[in-house]
C-alpha cells in the first residue's frame, strides 16, 4: 500500500496520510476488491484534496495483491 501511495505522489501536507493508509490496508483485509462505495466509506478528511489519487492507489494495491503469488518457503 505504501508503494502505491508513493507511485501516486499522494502525500501533500501529510497530516492525513498515515490514517488514510491504515484505513486502506484494513479495507483490503476485509474486501479484496473494494467498490467505489467501499473506498468512499473509509476516506478521512484530506484538506489537500487527494481523494482521486487515494482511490487510484487503493485500486492499484488491490489489483497487485490479488494477483500476487504467495511465497512458499521450504
Ligand atoms: S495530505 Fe494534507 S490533509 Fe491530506
Amino acid at each position: 500500500m505504501q508503494q502505491a501511495w508513493l507511485e501516486r505522489d499522494l502525500a501533500q501536507c501529510g497530516f492525513c496520510q498515515p490514517g488514510q493508509i491504515m484505513a486502506a490496508v484494513a479495507l483490503l483485509k476485509r474486501t479484496a476488491r473494494p467498490t467505489d462505495a467501499d473506498i468512499d466509506g473509509i476516506e478521512s478528511v484530506c484538506r489537500c484534496g487527494t481523494y482521486s489519487r487515494i482511490r487510484e492507489a487503493i485500486e492499484k494495491a488491490a489489483a497487485e495483491i490479488s494477483t500476487a503469488t504467495p511465497k512458499i518457503t521450504p
